[in-house]
């Protein structure tokens, strides 16, 4: 099982997002896909239930620590076949829980939002992470991915400056766009939705797919076999 880790202590950078569209991607590529959602808000685990029961399957696992409970175990389950398991992290996780994901992870990607705020809580939390988080570096991957970048304001000089200094992979900038809403509202993503309406999106996420999943033949950015969730709705 290949595990991937969407995580930033920073609230709102893209981690639901990133998660979601990363999970539909491969269940759409017809691979085994879980989706643990370690965040009491259970944005992944709700973009799940609004899914189409015609869209490719993925496996809801429940990880949150909700208040006054401590049993975990039955709702974490994940399949035993199950080939990609995508973790979407809490705003604000460190300590134990932090060291927890990281065990699990294979890939560990960090999204930030081109703010000097989110830089300054993003870079702290890359030194928690590689100091307090418990990475087995010859292990674990992790990159970085600039998310809701505008299009008035491609180039963000501060965030040019932080991604310089990172011994980090940067992989891509995503642009702020409303396909990634419509996705959220639809429990779907952009591997699903209609190719023409999401071309430049597909461009732009291609950077992870090939630090994920580099083995795969894509097509358009699109992966074969991929169900038009889009279509299907519209009855096209
Ligand atoms: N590239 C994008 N374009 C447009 N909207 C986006 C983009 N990325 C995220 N959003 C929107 O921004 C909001 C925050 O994104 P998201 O929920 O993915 O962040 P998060 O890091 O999971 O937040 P939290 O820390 O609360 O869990 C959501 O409403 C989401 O739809
Ligand atoms: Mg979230």
């Amino acid at each position: 099982m290949q595990t991937i880790l969407v995580i930033n202590s920073k609230g709102g950078s893209g981690k639901t997002t990133l998660a979601t569209n990363i999970a539909s991607y491969f269940a759409g590529s017809q691979r085994k896909t879980a989706l643990m959602d370690y965040d009491p808000q259970g944005s992944s685990l709700h973009w799940l239930q609004l899914r189409s029961t015609k869209a490719a399957a993925i496996h809801a696992a429940d990880a949150a620590v909700q208040k006054g409970k401590r049993m975990r175990s039955l709702q974490m389950y994940v399949p035993e076949d199950t080939g990609i398991l995508v973790i979407d992290a809490p705003a604000g996780v460190d300590g134990v829980l932090l060291q927890e994901m990281v065990k699990k992870a294979d890939y560990i990607l960090v999204p930030v939002a081109p703010s000097m705020i989110d830089i300054h809580a993003t870079a702290d939390f890359i030194r928690d992470l590689l100091l307090k988080g418990g990475i087995n570096k010859q292990q674990t991957r992790i990159a970085v991915v600039a998310n809701r970048v505008r299009k008035s304001m491609p180039v963000y000089r501060p965030l040019e400056r932080f991604l310089q200094v990172l011994s980090l992979p940067f992989l891509t900038r995503i642009s702020d766009s409303d396909q990634y809403i419509l996705a959220a509202e639809q429990g779907t993503g952009i591997f699903e939705m209609d190719a023409a309406l999401v071309a430049t999106e597909r461009k732009e996420f291609e950077p992870i797919l090939d630090w994920l999943d580099p083995q795969a033949d894509r097509q358009d950015g699109r992966p074969e076999n991929v169900v038009d969730f889009g279509r299907l709705c519209s009855g096209a």
